[in-house]
């Protein structure tokens, strides 16, 4: 094991003894806006109170700025306005099961909420759950050994402080808002898989998948739709909602950690095989996961690097493809037409990482020097501005994964 400063701030934090949820809050500093906040919407702290056996990652003043007060969206005094809403945010902040630091590891494990409801609507942007027993986030410890809470777009929350216990539970502080998932069309626009939004937008697809539960979706980026861009003109809309489709397994939410060597049916009717090889690369048939676990409004998505074709189901890994990282191999990326792109492309969405199966995550190479990368602020999320390395940091929330999305598609 590594030195683990998340283990020395868990032990100082656990002398305290259990209390009530409020006197436990209130006793922290980092969390008065917090307080405040719960102040506004009393049926809110009553039923955050009032569940057993749970875990809650807090957000700190910090994390809170970016939707309450001067820097965010709504005032303090706002929130009180639309409770429901400030409702469904905290019920993704708490989680079934008590999830002490000693648990974490650094093998991802996908913890389900209480956030139970689908038409959540910040910003002009919808995000929600449509998962079976709750949306999730993933909590895992980082390489420095941090423990690390992940949400919608991949936002990676920190721990700052672990281990407060309370009546029903315990309590974790956390620096970032944990973003509840969007909705299919607003992830793909805002990771830049615009091939695959405009493909699903020519055959009506989008919104018959965001009305589906518990899906996985397999998300070809543009640089695989490239792959296939001399052909595509030649593919009709039936064939090509078909091809679509064979992307698509519902009635799975096939997290990084569940997946195994397995064949899983489509909306296809076919089906695709998943393969983890010994080194914890993952592939769909021969396409490779170049990104796992991007968590979406009704289920997971896992980039892939090339077209899944349902006329050949029996398509083996290739390990050893050159063109991996994939290359471009030409200019015009098909389906784009009718889309219009974000600008500020979220690039923890459209990172490469080599290993993705459970247990090998700890082989994760770090990105942080990889073209592309952004890292995350305490005051804000660091945007990539399309391909040119330039950033952006937005301020809020907001701004940074909601406003991202402000160009629909259009169906
Ligand atoms: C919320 O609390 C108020 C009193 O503070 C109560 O009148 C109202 O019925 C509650 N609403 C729900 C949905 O529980
Ligand atoms: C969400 O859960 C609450 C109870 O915690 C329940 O009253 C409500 O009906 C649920 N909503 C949905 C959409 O399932
Ligand atoms: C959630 O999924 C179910 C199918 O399981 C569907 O009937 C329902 O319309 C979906 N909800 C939303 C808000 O899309
Ligand atoms: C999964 O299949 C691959 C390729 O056949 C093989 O190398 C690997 O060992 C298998 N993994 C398990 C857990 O059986
Ligand atoms: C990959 O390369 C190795 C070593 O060169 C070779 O043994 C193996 O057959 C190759 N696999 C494929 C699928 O081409």
């Amino acid at each position: 094991m590594r030195a683990n400063s998340f283990f020395l701030a868990a032990s100082a934090a656990a002398i305290a003894t259990a209390q009530d949820l409020a006197t436990v809050l209130a006793g922290q500093e980092s969390l008065s806006t917090l307080v405040e906040l719960l102040g506004q919407v009393p049926n809110t702290t009553e039923f955050l109170a009032s569940q057993e056996g749970v875990t809650l990652f807090a957000p700190n003043n910090n994390a809170l700025a970016t939707i309450v007060g001067s820097g965010g969206i709504f005032s303090i005094e706002e929130a009180a306005v639309d409770p429901g809403l400030i409702e469904q945010i905290l019920r993704y902040h708490l989680y079934r099961g008590v999830i002490r630091a000693e648990d974490i590891t650094e093998i991802p494990e996908f913890v389900s909420s209480f956030l139970n409801y689908s038409g959540i609507v910040l910003d002009g942007e919808v995000s929600g759950s449509n998962v079976t027993g709750g949306q999730v986030v993933s909590v895992s410890l980082d390489e420095e050994g941090n423990a690390i809470v992940t949400a919608g777009i991949k936002v990676p929350s920190t721990v700052t402080v672990a281990d407060l216990e309370f009546d029903n539970g315990v309590i974790h502080i956390i620096d970032k808002l944990l973003l509840i998932p969007l909705t299919v069309s607003a992830t793909l626009i805002a990771g830049g898989f615009t091939a695959l939004a405009g493909a699903a937008t020519q055959v009506d697809l989008v919104k018959p998948l965001e009305e589906l539960s518990d899906v996985t979706i397999f998300c070809p980026n543009n640089d695989a739709f490239q792959k296939i861009a001399s052909g595509s003109g030649d593919i009709t809309d039936e064939q090509l909602a078909k091809i679509l489709e064979y992307h698509v397994v519902q009635g799975t939410v096939g997290y990084s950690t569940a997946l195994s060597n397995t064949s899983l049916p489509t909306l296809n009717g076919k089906e695709v095989e998943i393969t983890i090889t010994d080194d914890g690369a993952v592939f769909v048939n021969s396409a490779r996961v170049i990104n796992a676990d991007v968590l979406i409004a009704n289920g997971v998505l896992h980039v892939i690097d090339e077209v899944l074709n349902p006329a050949r189901p029996d398509a083996q890994p290739n390990e050893n493809d050159s063109s991996y990282p994939a290359t471009s191999v030409g200019t015009v990326v098909p389906f784009t037409s009718g889309i219009q792109p974000e600008t500020s492309i979220y690039s923890e969405l459209t990172q490469t990482t080599s290993f993705v199966a459970a247990g090998l995550m700890t082989a994760t190479p770090t990105m942080a020097n990889a073209p592309g990368h952004a890292s995350v602020t305490t005051s804000g999320v660091v945007m990539q501005t399309g391909n040119s390395g330039a950033r952006n940091e937005l301020p809020a929330l907001a701004a940074a994964a909601m406003g991202a999305v402000v160009f629909a598609i259009n169906v």
